[in-house]
């Protein structure tokens, strides 16, 4: 799998021919401003949940390629009485995908349209292709499931929010690694804006001292994983 950050917790992930735009949040981000967004051609578009700073270009990258927007069932909802293609899941649910397995588990957080629209509850991924199980966990506090899901899904990369106040911080992140068993983890949703701006280096203290690789990449940086 190959990764692309766009700043925030946006990033694309190309899989198996495919690639997966997930919480597409670039035009009113500042600090993606560098991003070029028509390299950006999505064949699917994942929303963790329903907040505005991941779904605020959901329309925009749509329109592109009829991209498929997967997310909550309330959320999917919402899309297709847009027009735009849609495939609704919920917590717990799989689906072979011809990109890969993709399930659906909860998250920690709160979720709803900029427009007050319910948007059902908010979730995180586990992307499987045989080869890696990455895992994003949206927007979400530190929780005990994931020590569950180490044993169940046995992630070997995990997409992490760092950025405290919205969602846990560097430290909790560090001990969900942990609790997954990854080795390797992307920090996300940092610095955007006041209220989540973070010290970069007291963030990967964390992670080294429990022997864990944390990963911040400037926008429109890809890495292999
Ligand atoms: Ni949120
Ligand atoms: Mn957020």
């Amino acid at each position: 799998m190959k990764l692309t950050y766009f700043g925030h917790s946006c990033f694309q992930i190309e899989v198996n021919g495919k690639n997966l735009l997930f919480d597409p949040f670039i035009t009113p981000n500042e600090l993606a401003k560098e991003v070029d967004v028509n390299a950006i051609i999505p064949d699917y578009i994942l929303c963790s949940h329903a907040h505005q700073d991941h779904t605020a270009d959901v329309a925009l990258f749509a329109a592109k390629k009829q991209a498929t927007v997967i997310g909550i069932w309330e959320l999917a909802a919402y899309y297709q009485k847009m027009g735009l293609k849609t495939h609704p899941m919920n917590i717990g649910g799989t689906w072979q995908f011809d990109f890969g397995n993709l399930k659906m588990v909860q998250a920690a957080h709160s979720s709803s349209f900029v427009d007050g629209a319910y948007a059902g509850n908010p979730a995180g991924f586990f992307l499987n292709n045989n080869q890696v199980c990455l895992y994003y966990s949206g927007d979400t506090a530190l929780m005990a499931e994931m020590s569950l899901w180490k044993e169940l899904y046995k992630p070997n990369f995990a997409i992490l929010p760092i950025g405290d106040n919205f969602t846990m911080n560097a430290e909790e992140a560090a001990i969900a690694a942990q609790m997954l068993g990854v080795k390797k983890v992307l920090g996300v949703h940092y610095d955007t804006f006041g209220y989540i701006t973070i010290n970069k280096e007291s963030a990967m203290v964390h992670f080294t001292n429990k022997g864990i690789d944390l990963i911040l990449l400037a926008p429109g940086n890809t890495i292999e994983i």
